[in-house]
């Protein structure tokens, strides 16, 4: 096991922002547009009707804010929050493209780190924290916090990536992140080691059954979870009531 990452929040915002302007190419290239599915799968999560307040954490780049703001009313109010400033320049980049195309529905974009979060008590019906979560430095803190902001009926979309428990597919994985990976990254990516990052990360976040008990402990009261893409990527859908 490697030794434990730097997560503060000066050198992880420096690196996504030194990310950023291949970001979204380096997603589609490095999981073989996999990750878009696994989107769609989360946003088949949202119960659409019923959300008037929307926020997604760790926006990054704004995929899944975009995708929310396709998919919910048009009334409603998505806010996607970050504290990357290169990931929100290029969110916002593709919120003019939005807006030129006649996009309905616009979402609010906020710099914020989400371990503090600039809201109320209680406002929000859904909040969604995509490939987000292992970056943190303290995930109980932004769990705590992210249900502080949740209503009483409201619940949290949790996708992260996972290293697969059959040993095989582990192998590959590993395989892939070690060998390849590297090599498309030098391709296209403007930080190499970064994905040295992404792959620690992922094998030093938390195993599920502690994830069940990060999220009880930030008062989630129910947790259901799907394991998607040969165990690769896992889904928690937690709720409040
Ligand atoms: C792997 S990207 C995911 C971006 C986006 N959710 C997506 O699905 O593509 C992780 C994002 O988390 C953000 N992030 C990490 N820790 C954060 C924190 N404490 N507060 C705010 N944003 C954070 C980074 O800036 C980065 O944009």
């Amino acid at each position: 096991m490697s030794h434990r990452l730097d997560k503060s929040a000066k050198v992880i915002s420096k690196m996504f922002t030194s990310l950023a302007p291949r970001y979204d190419l380096m997603n589609d290239v490095m999981t073989g547009f996999t990750h878009r599915k696994t989107r769609k799968f989360a946003i088949g999560l949202l119960q659409k009707k019923k959300i008037k307040r929307f926020l997604d954490l760790a926006s990054g780049t704004g995929d899944f804010t975009f995708l929310a703001s396709a998919t919910l009313k048009s009334d409603a109010k998505i806010i996607g929050c970050d504290f990357s400033n290169g990931m929100l320049v290029i969110a916002q980049q593709r919120m003019l493209l939005l807006k030129s195309n006649g996009a309905i529905s616009i979402p609010e974009l906020i710099n914020s780190d989400i371990s503090y979060l600039p809201f109320s008590n209680e406002i929000f019906d859904t909040c969604s924290i995509i490939y987000g979560l292992r970056n943190v430095n303290d995930p109980l803190l932004v769990l705590s916090e992210i249900n502080r902001v949740t209503n009483s009926e409201g619940n949290l979309i949790i996708v992260e990536s996972k290293i697969p428990q059959n040993p095989i597919v582990r192998m590959l994985i590993s395989f892939y992140f070690k060998k390849i990976v590297p090599k498309i990254a030098s391709l296209f990516s403007s930080n190499v080691k970064a994905y040295d990052y992404y792959f620690k990360s992922v094998e030093q976040f938390n195993a599920p059954i502690e994830m069940y008990r990060l999220l009880k402990k930030a008062r989630w009261k129910r947790v259901i979870s799907y394991r998607l893409l040969f165990d690769t990527v896992i889904i928690y859908n937690a709720f409040k009531p």
